[in-house]
């Protein structure tokens, strides 16, 4: 997929595993979990997905921190982990996860060629603060959007909407940018120009709503949507 992105006037990035890598936390912990940290990170994010899906479909709605510790205590559980200060630990380096290396220079990078720049994410406005204050990239950007504000996850068409009213700007003119699959055929089916990260080589969707583009990391996003 070469991308023919067109007229794109904001790049709106998902924020957990496009431009946070969601693997930290557990690393982080490495000395305690071992060889169970690949397994947590994988449980743990798998189950916080299912339980936003959940939460939409039933219409009871519960913010991402919630989710997020009610997931891990199903991952911990899942894998015979019953430790209070393990759990402490973990939950807080979710609220601190490490920036992809090339995120703070692409998102410079975007700005200095004119491009607006926003999150949207299920995350809540205090967890979004936190980790894009600790990644250094809070002036970068000139919107962090939550999910919180419509009380809906991913991928209802709502949360994507918020996007085009904040911003004041036509699906057709946003290239949305995630790293999660099923994401990024959300924003495609919504309208947007998707930018399709794929950084574990992950097989496509089989749905009707394709990326413009699929690339390796964000490093080369910049040169690809903005015409030379
Ligand atoms: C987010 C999740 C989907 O940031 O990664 O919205």
């Amino acid at each position: 997929m070469n991308g023919d992105f067109s007229n794109i006037k904001a790049c709106v990035f998902d924020a957990y595993g496009t431009l946070l890598d969601l693997n930290s936390a557990a690393n982080s912990c490495n000395d305690e979990l071992g060889d169970k940290a690949g397994a947590l990170s994988e449980i743990w994010r798998a189950k916080q997905l299912q339980y936003t899906w959940l939460r939409s479909l039933m219409g009871k709605h519960a913010d991402f921190r919630i989710v997020t510790e009610n997931s891990l205590d199903y991952a911990m559980n899942a894998l015979g982990l019953a430790d209070n200060d393990l759990r402490s630990r973990l939950l807080s380096f979710f609220e601190v996860l490490t920036p992809y290396p090339e995120v703070k220079p692409m998102l410079g990078e975007l700005r200095e060629l004119g491009m607006k720049t926003a999150i949207l994410s299920n995350g809540s406005p205090d967890m979004l603060k936190s980790a894009t204050e600790n990644a250094g990239i809070e002036n970068l950007l000139d919107m962090v959007l939550s999910i919180e504000d419509v009380g809906i996850y991913k991928p209802d068409p709502k949360v994507y909407q918020l996007a085009v009213d904040r911003l004041n700007i036509a699906a057709e003119n946003i290239c949305f940018v995630s790293a999660n699959g099923w994401d990024a055929a959300g924003g495609a089916a919504f309208g947007f120009q998707v930018a399709w990260i794929n950084r574990t080589g992950a097989p496509s969707e089989h749905l009707e709503f394709k990326p413009k583009v699929e690339l390796k990391d964000l490093s080369t996003l910049a040169q690809i949507i903005l015409p030379v």
